[in-house]
């Protein structure tokens, strides 16, 4: 595993200038704690997202998949309690007008956690501590800060209706569990799965792309029994664990948390969060609750819908089922395989960057190089490009120097560069250079999807 000699100036660095995140909106000055993501990052992405489907969706018979809508009936985010309870304290310096998260204020003051505790508790401790913003200025009294997004619908005033930006993917799935049940006869325990953006007005959004306004969501609602949910949420926890693991994600940098009970959100009787040691601290990388029947619940109190589930072995036995909930963000999960594949080390005199993608999470997983503009260098080159872009993701360069060149790959994390050279139009051989041994091999072109295939292969 990579050498934890990376640091956030460093990641942010090479996610600019190789493409992997820009600064959002940079040519108007930007927008704060947006980010874009550039061709190497969008595919990564995707890379993430779709080795995730595949193995928590397509390869398992007990899972489905659901695309809902962002825009949902402001009745849900009633049900689901997010309208009263998903709120965080907070204060704003009266000189500056910036806005803090008061828990995190104390917290920082006093060491110790506040969760659970009430606003009223909150203003008590701050008046206590006698606690100043960062600036050393006063601060406000703190108030709940609701983090949903509103927006309007309607073209009017007086028509229009405020609905809110889905602040987790999640609600989707429990709104859609009785239309899921019935077009596709599963039976529990099955789950839904969902990849979706949501958004959150978070008071203090930072970290590069570890907390933003806006992310992506990989989330699945697990409908099960009540009786034998700690197996459930165990053997989930091990599925993750393992996930993260196929990905390239560090193990010794990650490490299972139990959550506190006066810490858990309020629809959770028990939350496993798993954690990253970012180099800006421990923090969350993810998340597994058990949410009991809470939301089912309370979706078929508020809509007045039968959301039970009949037993198939016994039509008289019907249940409102609970729900083991593995959550996981694109967002974080991106930054902690950037972070685990940063590799430093130094060759003939000289820095070597090379990030160790797992083969299936690197943007290219080949790059063809012709060893220099010679036309008849593309000649020989192209048609090999073209022989194994079907089959896998396939940069072709033939800009700088062969070893420039080289350094590049290894820095976007490309496991195998393909070079053509003069001895290829005699020979029908090219070289193929290992990321991260550096070794070089001689293979026939013909038989370079076998080698490939071999090599690739997941
Ligand atoms: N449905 C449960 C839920 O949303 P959460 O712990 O609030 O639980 C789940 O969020 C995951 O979503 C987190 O573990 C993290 O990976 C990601 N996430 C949450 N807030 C985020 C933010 N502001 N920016 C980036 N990712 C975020």
């Amino acid at each position: 595993m990579a050498e934890t000699n990376v640091t956030m100036e460093k990641i942010v660095a090479l996610a600019k200038q190789r493409g992997f995140v820009y600064p959002g909106s940079a040519i108007y000055g930007g927008l704060a704690n947006s980010w874009d993501f550039g061709p190497l990052g969008a595919q990564m992405r995707m890379n993430i997202k779709t080795d995730w489907w595949k193995r928590f969706v397509e390869s398992r018979p007990d899972m489905v998949g659901l695309d809902g809508a962002i825009l949902m009936n402001p009745r849900v985010w009633e049900a689901s309690g997010h309208v009263a309870g998903f709120s965080d304290p907070l204060v704003e310096d009266v000189k500056t007008h910036k806005r803090y998260r008061a828990d995190h204020l104390i917290e920082e003051a006093t060491g110790e956690s506040v969760d659970g505790w009430s606003l009223d508790q909150i203003a008590g401790k701050l008046k206590e501590l006698e606690l100043k913003s960062p600036e050393g200025n006063a601060l406000t009294e703190p108030k709940a800060f609701n983090l949903m997004f509103e927006t309007a619908i309607g073209k009017t005033e007086e028509s229009k209706a405020n609905v809110y930006l889905r602040p987790e993917t999640a609600q989707a799935i429990f709104v859609n569990f009785k239309h899921v049940l019935d077009s596709t006869r599963k039976r529990i325990p099955f789950g839904i799965a969902q990849i979706g953006k949501a958004f959150r007005n978070e008071i203090t959004p930072g970290n590069f792309i570890f907390r933003t306004l806006e992310f992506e969501q990989m989330e699945i609602e697990y409908f099960i029994e009540e009786e034998g949910w700690e197996a459930h949420i165990e053997k989930w926890a091990d599925d993750m664990e393992a996930w993260a693991e196929s990905i390239g994600i560090d193990g010794d940098r990650l490490h299972r948390l139990e959550v506190p009970e006066e810490s858990l959100a309020h629809y959770s009787k028990r939350t496993i969060d798993f954690e990253f040691a970012f180099p800006f601290g421990t923090k969350e990388l993810w998340g597994l609750a058990y949410r009991t029947d809470f939301d089912l619940g309370n979706h078929q109190e508020h809509s007045g819908e039968n959301l039970r589930y009949v037993d198939p072995n016994d039509n008289t036995r019907k249940i409102v089922p609970h729900v083991v909930e593995p959550s996981m963000g694109v967002d974080r999960t991106l930054l902690a395989v950037l972070l685990s594949a940063y590799d430093e080390e130094e060759v003939n005199g000289d820095k070597r960057v090379v990030m160790r993608f797992k083969p299936h999470m690197a943007p290219y997983q080949i790059a063809v190089l012709p060893l220099s503009k010679k036309e008849e260098l593309q000649a020989g080159a192209r048609p090999v490009f073209e022989a194994l872009a079907p089959h896998w993701r396939v940069d072709y360069d033939e800009t700088q120097s062969i070893g420039k060149r080289y350094r590049r790959q290894d820095e976007i994390g490309t496991p195998y560069c393909v070079t053509v050279d003069f001895d290829s139009l005699e020979d029908k051989a090219v070289t193929i250079r290992d990321r991260d041994t550096m070794e070089q091999v001689r293979v026939p072109i013909a038989e370079l999807e076998r080698w490939f295939a071999e090599k690739l292969s997941i």
